[in-house]
């Protein structure tokens, strides 16, 4: 299919909406993907992805925008974004290599180096030298140059800053102030100072607060913006760009409000000041959590004096965000009559031996009959990507959609992909 169809608009839905809830999907479209393709099964919605890239732009006009790609590295999702005009920020060779191989030129590819493994170093360098040559590397501690050097690396390098702000939808995921990450404020003048007498390229300073941030982090992010503004205005090197991560959050339960995002710029233009270096922004989530759904069957009712568990084919290898952050993800049933039957209390649960292995607790949703299809909202971001194949079962396959077209973007898994890798142990 081809990734550059921006015409096709879903003519049911408002031009744009600044977030698409899970009733908005149409539930018998739903129903037919999920029988054509088999459950679990992702749905990816490009469309949605490019009217995302677009309000997020129109907000910062003046901005680069670079796709945190660990929020879904699909093919084509890289392919729609790249065409919209984003670069790709990446957070390991793995990535890196997906971007490359997707034909986003390299001068739009950044690699974010966390305690770099050698396998990372290599690839991202071998690729650098082998014609991949105006990636940037972004470091996040100083003895990373040496690594960087001792494998002839001079190319365009950004200096990750640990901003000491931290903020996030939760604990595990407020990185701006954690030590793991970047080089200290206070030390970053001297790591721009010293990378440049040693030869790299230096472009860029970066940093990121953390993920899921809401109206109420703004505080938060004011002030990241700001160090990151005076950082800029007292570095030692010219730069190209001053990167303030990603992070714009979306709102998950029905009930919240999609984040003010002229509020949000607003407030970025007057913390960072005067600069002169182009403003980059890094999201993930926002581009495509609501482009996506999870799509499930019930294959088991319990009643219990606990409840009404309802068993389905998804688990946390499929979606993890329940299981590890408590992520709340919106559940509807999409039976055709659901709409005709009440809403009860139901728990939904997965076939994983974890009791954490569970999507919702005693819900409100129109009551769950063993063959019946259901959407977990809000998938697009963090879901594929996190999936795993504990239990031995396999990863699900995705679809994308763009208007009335649909592709697999990436097969189901089978028992035999998870088992392949296994060689004999001779004495066994
Ligand atoms: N830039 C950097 C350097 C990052 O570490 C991240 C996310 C982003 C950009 C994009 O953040 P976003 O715009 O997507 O919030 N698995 C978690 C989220 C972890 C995010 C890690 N870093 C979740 O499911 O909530």
């Amino acid at each position: 299919m081809s990734d550059d169809d921006s015409t096709e608009i879903d003519c049911t839905m408002p031009e744009n909406p600044e977030i698409r809830r899970l009733t908005d999907w149409n539930a018998e479209r739903l129903r037919r993907l999920l029988s054509e393709y088999a459950s679990p099964l992702y749905v990816l919605d490009l469309q949605r992805v490019r009217e995302n890239y677009r309000r997020l732009a129109a907000a910062f006009p003046d901005a680069d925008v670079h796709y945190a790609a660990k929020a879904n590295t699909a093919r084509p999702v890289l392919r729609t974004l790249q065409s919209e005009g984003a670069g790709i920020e990446c957070a390991s060779a793995g990535e890196t290599v997906r971007a490359l191989d997707a034909d986003v030129p390299s001068e739009r590819v950044q690699y974010t180096a966390v305690n770099p493994p050698t396998e990372d170093l290599d690839t991202v360098v071998g690729r650098w030298a082998q014609g991949a040559d105006d990636l940037t590397i972004t470091i996040g501690a100083l003895d990373t140059l040496d690594r960087l050097e001792s494998r002839g690396y001079d190319g365009r390098l950004c200096v990750r800053v640990n901003p000491g702000v931290g903020a996030g939808h939760h604990e595990k995921v407020a990185t701006g102030a954690d030590a793991k990450f970047g080089v200290p404020y206070e030390r970053a003048g001297e790591a721009l100072a010293e990378a440049d007498d040693r030869g790299f390229d230096v472009v860029g300073i970066h940093a990121h607060a953390g993920s899921g941030i809401s109206g109420e982090d703004l505080q938060s992010h004011r002030k990241l913006v700001s160090r990151m503004g005076e950082l800029a205005r007292n570095s030692p090197v010219d730069l190209e760009f001053v990167d303030i991560g990603g992070g714009f959050g979306v709102p998950y339960r029905e009930d919240e409000d999609p984040l003010d995002l002229d509020a949000v710029a607003e407030a970025t233009r007057e913390a960072l000041g005067e600069v002169d270096a182009t403003l980059e922004i890094e999201p993930g989530r926002y581009l495509v959590a609501d482009a996506g759904v999870l799509l499930t069957d019930v294959n088991t009712v319990k009643e219990t004096p606990d409840g009404r568990v309802i068993g389905v084919d998804a688990g946390m290898t499929t979606l993890l965000r329940p299981a590890m952050y408590d992520a709340y993800h919106p559940i509807r049933n999409v039976a055709p009559d659901a709409a005709d039957r009440p809403a009860i209390a139901q728990t939904v649960t997965g076939p994983i031996c974890e009791s954490a292995d569970v999507f919702c607790t005693d819900r409100s949703i129109a009551e769950c009959r063993r063959g019946d299809a259901l959407a977990i909202g809000n998938a697009g971001a963090y879901g594929y990507e996190m999936a795993s194949q504990y239990n031995s079962r396999p990863r699900p396959a995705t679809v994308v959609l763009s208007g009335e077209k649909e592709a697999i973007a990436r097969r189901r898994e089978t028992i035999e992909d998870v088992t392949r890798l296994e060689r004999e142990v001779e004495w066994l």
